[in-house]
């Protein structure tokens, strides 16, 4: 109720600056926000990934919190994660705007902001102020529009080392469609080239690779080839999708989830061959019906957007509530259990819940 009240009235304000105001308030009063659409945690929603324990199997993907304001705010709300950024090294005004549209009666967003920011320094400074939570603080690394691609791995490299040793995971973005020549990043010779540089490193955080849904499957394979061999603990599928019959930038929420379901399904049956990487979900995703589809391909973690804007806080508590009947449905104590009963014994969800 109170999210619809302030969704019609944000939805009548131009979506960057709803925007901006709302991450402006929800940074400076987390505690008084994150009362509501909070929910109780528990050690039965928690999850096992290579990133260690995650509280929850839902989190926020990158993007909604480019500058780390909102680390509190969604610490205490309690989802699972939240990945911070695309940060690039220096600070950046992104492309000219307006850049943000939404497509309200397709659940969907087209975004062209092209990694808008403040800069490595002030994102390590705003991760330092913030608390401590049990949620996995994600740093999405971008390079700078100004940086050309042959000189791209210095800019990415260098992210790698000024957060060194801050944030439980790292993201390499290589495909966002938003920065000129980004996607050609997504290309056999970078990413080896990236990979042995962070090998030699000895980088210990988990790092993941996100990819971009347009790719066609013979790339998608030869990717993920070599991510199974490589440093990355996995990919995360999917950014967002270019979309020109619908203007510039890229689009998200449900006009992407086929595709983006299509390419997780594809990447999690090459990955879990023989293999310790993992892939982490995001595109489209906005029922406990992705989730279930996702942990019966051997997925676990999944994060949004484009729901969180459409939905509001509640949605982790409704995907709580859900995890709570579906245990008892099932007669099991956690999701781990439920994704084992999804993914091994390919148990469907029942139908009230589809
Ligand atoms: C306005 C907007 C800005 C985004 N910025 C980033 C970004 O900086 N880095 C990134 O990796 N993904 C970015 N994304 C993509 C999201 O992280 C996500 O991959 C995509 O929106 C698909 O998920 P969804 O359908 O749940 O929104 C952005 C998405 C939106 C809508």
């Amino acid at each position: 109720m109170i999210y619809k009240l302030f969704k019609t009235l944000a939805f009548q304000l131009n979506p960057e600056f709803a925007h901006v105001a709302t991450v402006k308030g929800l940074g400076l009063l987390p505690s008084v926000f994150s009362i509501y659409g909070n929910f109780e945690s528990s050690p039965k929603y928690q999850i096992e990934t290579n990133i260690g324990v995650i509280p929850f199997p839902l989190g926020i993907a990158a993007g909604l919190d480019k500058n780390a304001e909102m680390v509190d705010y969604f610490g205490r709300l309690g989802v699972g994660g939240l990945e911070v950024g695309t940060v690039t090294p220096k600070s950046q005004p992104g492309n000219e705007k307006p850049r943000l549209f939404r497509l309200p009666k397709e659940h969907s967003l087209r975004n062209y902001m092209g990694f808008n920011g403040e800069g490595a320094g002030q994102v390590l400074s705003n991760i330092s102020i913030s608390n401590d939570y049990p949620m996995k603080l994600g740093i999405n690394f971008g390079k700078n529009k100004v940086t050309p691609n042959n000189q791209a791995i210095e800019d990415y490299l260098y992210l790698f080392d000024y957060f060194a040793s801050v944030g439980d995971y790292y993201v390499v973005n290589v495909s966002s469609p938003n920065t000129p020549g980004l996607r050609d990043l997504q290309d056999k010779a970078f990413l080896i080239e990236l990979s042995k540089e962070l090998e030699s490193k000895e980088i210990q955080t988990p790092t993941y690779l996100k990819i971009s849904p347009d790719m066609g499957v013979e790339q998608i394979r030869e990717i993920s080839e070599i991510i199974k061999d490589s440093i990355f603990s996995g990919i995360i599928a999917t950014n967002t999708s270019s979309m020109p019959e619908l203007g510039i930038g890229g689009v998200s929420g449900q006009l992407i989830r086929e595709k983006s379901r299509k390419i997780r399904e594809l990447t999690l049956s090459i990955l879990s061959e023989q293999s310790d990487k993992e892939v982490i979900g995001v595109g489209g995703v906005d029922s406990i019906k992705d989730l279930w589809e996702f942990w019966q391909h051997g997925g676990k973690y999944m994060q949004i957007y484009t729901s969180f804007i459409y939905r509001g806080p509640k949605i982790f508590s409704s995907f709580a509530q859900k995890f709570d009947f579906l245990c008892e449905y099932f007669g099991t104590d956690t999701v781990e259990e439920l994704i084992r009963l999804a993914r091994y014994e390919k148990v469907n969800l029942p139908e009230n819940l589809i």
